[in-house]
């Protein structure tokens, strides 16, 4: 029975992407190599994995219209995490625990267990007792079509749990168990439940791993939790904590007690459309993370998802992006290598010197590309490095890379008619002897990397053609670029 109302809800969201997705897939503000829905809204990554030697990710999908709506799961697969194929929806709505027209089918994570792949997800929905959030689970032998588990839910919000408060579950192999974590709100605080289980179905209530003790919020979205080297990291998208929105923590865990203790945080990405970034392995076990490139509305810098709903879609996600570990408390985080096997048309200079006056920097059509160089800190007498990118006359995007004050801001009041507002950070890096510097630009975003990606801004801009000058000038002295490179990117 449920299984046939999923198939139906499936069969009728493929057919509206069948008969939508050409108009859509011809929109003008389309990304070139970011990833995308075929049509409707798209938020966070979910279950990403690699499994049988591809990635798959999957992601919380509104099929049909630009804004969010009754949640399926949309699914893809990739040789290179660049181009990707479109697979069938994965999980639709359709049970009395995962099916309302502002609930559905939300984020969740996959694994694999004896060739099986397992997907663990929140249903949400209102059965006249408010909304109610529920783990549960579905599998799959192909990869490609999915069964809900019958006995769903699987975990059931525990006393004291606000039911409403209750997601996102991230589940991972140790030792021959399961674990998950779920981010949950206890009495007015967020915090982030974690549950034991042999076989996925049966699952126990270990601890509480760690929370907010109203210094990080009310509520803990999209929690991930994995070691890296030899510490343990806590990613999180707090609501109610200000600004910082993609919080990583960095501490130390005990299987035994199910107790994480951080000792450091840091924001993952410090730009206005960057959210509910989630992380695994690949098979060469690297940490790869993705992210949705874009914001809530309960954000306090939010003006609106930007208008590329008037194209029939909306939302994307950022550049697959390597986790690294920099000492014991740093995280950095970079596009992944795959990112070369998109380039063309090179530039490269080995020394350039920049001053106050713009200098023109080659970067292919002005759009698709991807400009890395360092900052020679030792001879470089500027108090500040500006990027002016995407310009014209009247637009532009600019970065300011304060050295003297340790402060980066990234400014788009001017970048179109669409955009606003700054983000500021610190700018690590400014007493080493150089910093280096890497902008991604696709046709509707920004990725700014500094200090070999311990600094992150990611941003959506809305240009019309023609906005593809970069120039770079300085205040209060001249500044020497190391080692530039430029490449067009195209996919
Ligand atoms: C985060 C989030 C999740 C939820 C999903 C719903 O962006 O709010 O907490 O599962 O989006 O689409």
């Amino acid at each position: 029975m449920s299984q046939k109302s999923m198939a139906l809800a499936i069969a009728h969201a493929q057919q509206h992407i069948d008969d939508h997705k050409a108009q859509v897939s011809a929109g003008v503000m389309r990304q070139e190599y970011h990833f995308m829905g075929q049509t409707g809204w798209i938020n966070d990554p979910n279950g990403l994995i690699w499994f049988r030697g591809q990635y798959h990710i999957f992601y919380q999908f509104n099929p049909y219209s630009g804004f969010w709506g009754r949640m399926f799961w949309g699914h893809a697969v990739s040789d290179d995490l660049f181009h990707w194929r479109y697979l069938p929806i994965a999980l639709a709505p359709s049970e009395w625990y995962d099916d309302h027209p502002q609930g559905g089918c939300f984020s969740g994570s996959a694994i694999v267990k004896d060739e099986r792949l397992y997907l663990l997800y929140t249903g949400t929905s209102n059965n006249g007792r408010g909304f109610e959030q529920n783990q549960c689970l579905a599998w799959s032998d192909d990869g490609i079509h999915f069964n809900k588990y019958e006995g769903n839910p699987v975990i059931s919000a525990p006393e004291g749990v606000s039911h409403d408060f209750f997601r996102d579950p991230k589940v991972w192999e140790h030792e021959g168990a399961y674990y998950l974590i779920c981010g949950a709100q206890r009495h007015g605080q967020a915090c982030v439940l974690l549950y034991r289980s042999d076989d996925l179905v049966h699952w126990q209530f270990l601890n509480n791993m760690a929370e907010s003790r109203g210094e990080w919020g009310y509520m803990w979205e999209c929690p991930d939790f994995f070691k890296l080297g030899d510490r343990y990291v806590l990613f999180c998208s707090p609501m109610g904590a200000g600004e910082r929105t993609v919080v990583y923590f960095i501490g130390d865990f005990d299987y035994r007690t199910g107790r994480f203790c951080y000792t450091t945080n840091g924001e993952i990405d410090w730009g206005f459309d960057f959210y509910a970034p989630q992380t695994f392995l690949d098979g060469s076990g690297r940490r790869i993370m993705l992210a949705w490139a874009n914001c809530w509305d309960w954000m306090p810098f939010w003006k609106d998802w930007g208008p590329t709903y008037r194209e029939g879609w909306c939302g994307s996600f950022c550049l697959p992006r390597e986790v690294r570990l920099e000492g014991q408390d740093e995280l950095a985080f970079e596009p992944v290598r795959e990112l070369s096997l998109l380039h063309v048309d090179p530039y490269e200079s080995e020394h350039m010197v920049v001053g106050v006056e713009p200098t023109d920097i080659p970067v292919s059509d002005g759009v698709h590309y991807d400009l890395s160089f360092s900052i020679d800190l030792v001879t470089t007498t500027a108090d500040v490095v500006e990027l002016h990118m995407r310009a014209d006359k009247q637009h532009e995007t600019v970065c300011y890379l304060d050295l003297k004050r340790a402060l980066m801001v990234v400014d788009r009041n001017r970048a179109d008619e669409w955009s606003k507002g700054a983000t500021r950070s610190s700018l690590t890096g400014v007493r080493n002897a150089a910093l280096s510097v890497r902008i991604v630009s696709d046709r509707t975003s920004l990725e700014i990397f500094a200090d070999d990606g311990r600094v992150c801004h990611s941003l959506n801009i809305f240009p019309k053609n023609g906005c593809n000058e970069f120039t770079i000038s300085t205040q209060g002295g001249e500044a020497n670029l190391l080692g530039l490179r430029s490449y067009g990117v195209r996919i």
